[in-house]
């Protein structure tokens, strides 16, 4: 006679694992971070608590007021602070700097009197890409930041947005799989800025690469990100997390900026920013 199941045993499809859900490329949990308060200085809460997944493949950005704690967060997750509570884990282990990301400030930090090419070449020689494929390899990082024809002028000869598309190469020539990226554009005209916007949007949705992005402007969040995340004043907090459903590939800057749902993100995240600056 066949046995009967044992029912105190967990059921068969309890074997089966659980549906895999990748680990998110960075985990913040329960978050705080505080500034100074050693002797004779007061302290400053600047963020938190802010629990926050990032999966792999997310355009997150990050708005809020100023000073809210915005670079802050940033810092933590590219290793440079450790939290004063809580915990920060990006691909599962605690960030050391220049390890897990890529990072682009608001001032490119560049080698102002080598050439675009050798800023380039530089960040992949310490990537430890050999130096037969470095060429091979600026060329396309170059190609893909729109600056192919540049790679022979020196940092000072070229203009203020090219400077930062060759900070961008260089973080993207680390191969990292996340790129951390404090309010890049807000040192550049308009037009520049939008240009870099499209492209890096382009560059984004043909590499995949998780990205966490800070701004002050609602539209930039917008049409940059899969996703919106809105802090609150100092200590910062999340005040709204959002997914930008829009199309990512095949639809041009005018004609996204031109869709019904555009317009109703930038009026929810703008209410958001309003509000949380108050
Ligand atoms: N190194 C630091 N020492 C002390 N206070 C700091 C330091 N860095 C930032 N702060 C303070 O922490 C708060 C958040 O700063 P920050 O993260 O730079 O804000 P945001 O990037 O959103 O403008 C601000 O009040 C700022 O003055
Ligand atoms: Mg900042």
């Amino acid at each position: 006679m066949p046995s009967l199941p044992d029912t105190d045993k967990a059921p068969d499809t309890a074997k089966v694992p659980r549906q895999r859900h990748s680990a998110p490329v960075v985990s913040v949990r329960d978050v705080e971070h505080t500034y100074g308060g050693g002797r004779g200085t007061e302290s400053v809460t600047a963020l938190g608590p802010v629990s926050l997944e990032i999966p792999a493949g997310e355009f997150l950005v990050l708005v809020g007021p100023s000073g809210c704690g915005k670079s802050t967060l940033l810092r933590l997750i590219a290793g440079f602070e450790r939290a004063s509570s809580g915990e920060v884990e990006v691909f599962g282990e605690q960030p050391e700097p220049g390890s897990q990301a890529g990072i682009v400030f608001q001032q490119p930090r560049l080698f102002p009197w080598r050439t675009v090419g050798d800023n380039v070449g530089l960040a992949l020689k310490y990537a430890g890409v050999p130096r037969a494929e470095r060429a091979g390899r600026t060329a396309e990082l170059l190609e893909r930041v729109g600056l192919a024809d540049t790679s022979g002028r020196r940092i000072w000869q070229i203009s203020g947005g090219q400077q930062q598309r060759v900070a961008i190469a260089r973080a993207l020539a680390g191969g990292k799989r996340l790129l951390l990226l404090d309010e890049p554009f807000a040192a550049l005209d308009a037009l520049t800025r939008e240009r870099l916007q499209e492209d890096l949007r382009t560059v984004s949705a043909e590499t995949g690469t998780t990205s966490v992005f800070v701004t002050h402007s609602v539209d930039e969040a917008v049409f940059l990100g899969t996703r919106t995340v809105v802090l609150s004043a100092r200590p910062g907090r999340v005040a709204l997390d959002i997914p930008i459903g829009l199309p990512r590939t095949g639809t041009g800057p005018d004609e996204l900026r031109g869709l019904p749902e555009y317009a109703a993100l930038r009026a929810e995240i703008g209410t958001a920013v309003r509000d949380a600056a108050r």
